[in-house]
């Protein structure tokens, strides 16, 4: 059995209030507890960290390493445009991760075409909506799997 991490980073606690025409009506809780089922219909335990400081998130992806996290999907919302630091922490625990966003990053303004993560990301899932979790853990299982 392994342990996936699902990281949420600002805002991601208003999903389904938040522009809705962009973030789609799903809320945080209805995602997490769905990808919780998934992750234990295959055999593996998820837990999920949402919040609005980049510090919380890195201590998360610290403390991940020595609760030997497999795998990590993340959504770090508007710090995916800014953080050295989100990237350098991901970086310094050397566990896999997958980049979600809801919304078409590529198609929306230009300071949101830049992802700091993307580039050392195991895979990245775009504008999927709320889909893209779930498609990023079945990637994650799959290579768990091998
Ligand atoms: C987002 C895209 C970011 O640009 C934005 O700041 C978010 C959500 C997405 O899921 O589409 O908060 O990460």
């Amino acid at each position: 059995m392994a342990e996936i991490l699902l990281l949420n980073g600002p805002n991601l606690n208003l999903l389904g209030t938040r522009e809705p025409e962009i973030y789609g009506r799903q809320s945080l809780a209805e995602i997490e507890t769905e990808l919780k089922a998934l992750a234990k219909a295959h055999g593996h335990q998820l837990s999920a960290v949402q919040s609005n400081a980049e510090h919380a998130l890195i201590d998360a992806i610290q403390a991940a390493k020595t609760r030997h996290v497999q795998r990590i999907i993340i959504n770090p919302g508007a710090l995916t445009h800014t953080s050295i630091a989100l990237r350098d922490a991901l970086l310094a625990v050397g566990i896999g991760f997958y980049e979600v966003h809801l919304s078409n990053i590529y198609d929306r303004e230009g300071f949101r075409q830049r992802s700091y993560l993307a580039p050392v990301a195991e895979g990245i899932v775009i504008g999927m909506g709320p889909l893209g979790y779930r498609l990023a853990l079945l990637a994650a299982l799959a290579k768990l799997a091998n």
